[in-house]
């Protein structure tokens, strides 16, 4: 692990500023994901120089325990070992083929294995391209055109899912995107999440037109939301009644909150699933696979055309593979879940000690702090947090040696690398970023 132990201080002059300066003339806002820009939070990204275990160190140097895990994949921490020789392994025998590997059946396996409702997958890039494609096909299996979708949820850039998004359209305050054709926004419609009454009144409006509805299960990108009793098994219900197709899409909770994602921790089967970064273990890989019948109206079987050059790329498959083999016997996300509660009880502990205005949401490895005292349950609630106040935070947090992510409207990720020293420093540092947010 590394222990560089050097206290990350405010300069101007950092390798970071010098390096965003320069990304700034060549890329827009100086980052190729806006999430990662940290504008919200009123300062400038840090360059990462490399990571390893829990820990990041950015180009100046600097170390930082680590609560983005690259956005969700990083399950096992950064470079395991099992998925490092993984990867050497495959990258010794070439890095791309454009042709059928073996990987890409020994991952689609696993997945259908770990997540039963898939039956059969197909391999994409990102999580845009997986949610993009499974509306697709939703569309052309059931010949209806309209989908729902939860304010706050996000699934990807792609244009049907730009209407009330979450995540960085959230942080940013543009929760629809210019550039998005009237006529297909028309065709998405987005209800509050955990209100059961506003999704019969969307399908009663729209009787027989709504092809899918796609939901995050665990909502993690309007912050972290959990679904309340009952409430996916009414979603499950109504779409079974109303001929339409339930989309879950685990691209953030897939192989974390259970091995078998959301769908296995609520005991729910969903027509189609999306998943995402976390199947390729920090390699960009997608997916989105389920019932047999459906899938097969997928190319070269059926006519739903969708297709991608590096789809199902060795190396990328290799580092999947790796990761879901220690992820399925359990015991990984049991350690995950230890982790993530221990650390959850200390942060609760410190708001409650210094009388913080705040909460805490919170599954399997993932769980966010909301700057407000009320309930978080859907994205009108998590709006209520004081965005200001997580912005001083996020800053003394960073200063004090932790990385999280640069927005109230995120969930933080733990890994089975989060040692009880990590948790420790992190309690430590939290203790000093609350006592300093006025
Ligand atoms: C639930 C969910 N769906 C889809 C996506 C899009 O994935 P990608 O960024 O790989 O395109 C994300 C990204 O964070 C996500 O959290």
């Amino acid at each position: 692990m590394l222990l560089v132990e050097k206290t990350p201080q405010k300069k101007e002059n950092t390798k970071s500023n010098k390096l965003f300066e320069e990304a700034c003339k060549v890329l827009p806002g100086g980052v190729n994901s806006p999430a990662r820009s940290c504008k919200s939070v009123d300062a400038t990204p840090i360059f990462i120089e490399k990571a390893d275990g829990s820990r990041i160190i950015d180009v100046d140097e600097n170390e930082y325990i680590d609560y983005v895990g690259s956005w969700g994949p990083m399950i096992l921490g950064h470079r395991h070992p099992r998925v490092l020789e993984a990867v050497e392994l495959a990258l010794a025998n070439g890095i791309s083929y454009g042709a059928p590997c073996r990987q890409e059946v020994e991952l689609a396996q696993l997945v259908c294995q770990m997540m039963p409702s898939i039956e059969m997958v197909r391999f994409v890039n990102s999580g845009t391209e997986a949610t993009m494609s499974a509306v697709r096909l939703a569309r052309g299996f059931t010949g209806r055109d309209m989908i729902i979708k939860f304010d706050g949820c996000y699934h990807g850039h792609a244009d049907s899912f730009l209407v009330k998004a979450g995540s960085g359209l959230a942080t940013l305050g543009i929760s629809n995107s210019k550039g998005v054709p009237e006529d297909l926004a028309k065709l998405t419609i987005s209800i509050p999440f955990n209100d059961v009454d506003a999704l019969k009144k969307a399908f009663k409006e729209h009787k027989g037109e709504i092809a899918a509805v796609i939901i995050e299960p665990i909502v993690g990108n309007a912050g972290l939301l959990l679904p309340k009793d009952g409430y996916l098994q009414s979603v499950r219900d109504l779409c079974t009644e109303n001929k339409s197709l339930l989309i879950f899409d685990e691209v953030m909770t897939g192989f974390r909150v259970a091995p078998g994602g959301a769908q296995e921790l609520y005991d729910i089967k969903p027509d189609l699933t999306t998943l995402g970064k976390v199947i390729g273990g920090g390699l960009p890989v997608g997916a989105y696979g389920g019932r047999a019948d459906i899938m097969q109206m997928v190319a070269p079987l059926g006519e739903v055309y969708q297709a991608g050059t590096l789809s199902g790329n060795p190396l990328a498959m290799a580092c999947g593979v790796a990761q879901l083999r220690i992820v399925k016997n359990g015991e990984a996300l049991k350690d995950l879940s230890e982790i993530t509660d221990k650390l959850v009880a200390g942060i609760q502990k410190i708001i409650d000690e210094q009388k913080i205005d705040a909460i805490v949401n919170k599954t399997c490895g993932m769980f966010t702090v909301f700057f407000t005292k009320k309930e978080v349950f859907d994205f009108e609630s998590a709006k209520n947090s004081d965005t200001k106040k997580f912005a001083r935070f996020w800053q003394n947090l960073l200063e004090e040696g932790v990385y999280w992510p640069p927005s109230q409207f995120e969930a933080a990720f733990v890994s089975t690398m989060h040692t009880d020293f990590d948790l420790d420093q992190t309690l430590k540092a939290f203790e000093s970023a609350l006592k300093n947010l006025d």
